[in-house]
């Protein structure tokens, strides 16, 4: 039998980095599997059931016999509904063309196949820290020269832009923004986002924004993507999908809009790795943009009341401190006065409180010294978690 030792390890696998979220999840569940009453507040994924209409929509193509392969860019009815919502939604002019969009079986893939298309080993890649792993992993595994911004606790978790301003230069080959945000919750500011416009476009520089929670979103004010600022069409690929918006993480569907000649390269990875998504569940993605927009509003409303019972509970903790998250859905309180080692203190939590979150420096190192809650949970889920966290932390000591 062959042994798969080390040696047989590519060496680029060393590289790679992973969500801690779903070894969280692991653990929580064997927990769960011995009759602990566990907490989930450690995934990123709504506890909302998909819209009926959207899975009435999957259901009748299946019996339509949608079962085949399709193109590896997305079926062109999805394709063009994507470009006129997202247009829309953005309000994007002149109007996004079909060929802008390529889909894939969420938006996780298509960072990778987007960043796979763009970086050759020491092009500088720019994002910020902390962040959603997938694009340092990939951007490091493809040998860039990746440097993050950190963001700040004190500007509400957005970057410094003088930092941005100085770290961007000839080499950058693209800058990532992720509005809202994951882990923080944090928004960038539509100043924010024509400082950035102006940083990219006197650089050369393609921006990569990464608007998955732009549905996700708690101020009153209207949600701005860069891509609509003067001369950032050209420049900016939004990265989306229905996860979150439509509480579909399983269904596994997302996109790019891209630059017509970028698009074709992100496709033509589609090609060499999934071939293309289900045809059917691009089929419920058309129901979903399509269709009746009050479960979106619902999901909004309710994530903003568990926002405001779960922020002021932490802020009621002695030693907690939180931020209210302006988007996403997550808490990301300060626990320095209680743990230097968040990942002990995420642990600890799961196993004395019973309440499963992810340490933040999981999300790089400006996330030390902070815990990443999602409020994807009950009302009555989040007060039991905050009464075991309250009950419990003082119990904790490092070793
Ligand atoms: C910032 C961000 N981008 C992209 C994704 C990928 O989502 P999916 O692959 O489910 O579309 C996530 C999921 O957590 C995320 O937080």
């Amino acid at each position: 039998m062959l042994a798969v030792n080390e040696d047989r390890i590519a060496s680029a696998v060393s590289r790679l980095g992973s969500e801690n979220a779903f070894e969280v999840l692991a653990r929580a569940r064997v927990l769960e599997s011995e009759g602990r009453r566990i907490v989930h507040m450690e995934i990123g994924e709504p506890d909302f059931d998909t819209p009926e209409h959207i899975k009435q929509a999957a259901i009748d193509a299946l019996h339509d016999s949608h079962t085949h392969y399709s193109p590896s860019a997305g079926i062109p009815e999805l394709r063009a509904t994507i470009a006129e919502y997202a247009s829309k939604f953005r309000g994007i002019e002149p109007a996004y063309d079909p060929e802008n969009v390529v889909v894939g079986p969420g938006a996780k893939p298509i960072i990778w196949n987007l960043l796979s298309s763009i970086l050759n080993p020491g092009d500088a890649f720019v994002y910020f820290d902390p962040a959603y792993p997938a694009y340092a992993s990939a951007a490091s595994y493809l040998q860039a020269d990746v440097q993050a911004i950190p963001l700040l606790e004190e500007r509400n978790w957005r970057m410094d832009l003088d930092e941005l301003a100085q770290r961007v230069g000839p080499k950058t080959k693209a800058i990532v923004i992720n509005s809202p945000h994951n882990p923080t919750g944090g928004v960038l500011t539509p100043g924010d986002l024509e400082r950035i416009a102006d940083i990219a476009r006197r650089n050369d520089v393609l921006v990569i924004a990464d608007e998955i929670y732009s549905r996700n979103f708690y101020l009153d004010s209207e949600f701005v993507s860069i891509a609509s600022l003067p001369g950032m069409r050209e420049r900016t690929v939004i990265v989306d999908g229905f996860s979150k918006s439509y509480a579909m993480t399983g269904w596994r569907l997302g996109y790019a809009i891209a630059p017509k000649e970028l698009a074709k390269v992100v496709t033509l990875f589609n090609n060499n790795t999934f071939s293309c998504v289900a045809t059917f569940v691009q089929r419920a993605g058309i129901a979903a943009l399509t269709g009746p927009d009050e479960p979106v509003r619902h999901m909004n409303a309710t994530f903003r009341e568990r926002r405001d019972r779960l922020v002021s509970g932490l802020n009621a903790i002695p030693g907690l401190s939180c931020t209210l998250p302006e988007g996403a859905f997550y808490a990301f309180p300060n626990v320095t006065k209680v743990a230097r080692d968040d990942r002990a203190l995420a642990r600890f939590m799961l196993e004395e409180a019973g309440v499963a979150c992810t340490g933040g420096s999981a999300f790089g190192a400006a996330g030390k010294g902070y815990l990443r809650f999602s409020y994807a949970a009950s009302l009555d889920d989040i007060d039991y978690a905050l009464e075991r966290i309250a009950k419990t932390l003082p119990q904790f000591t490092e070793r």
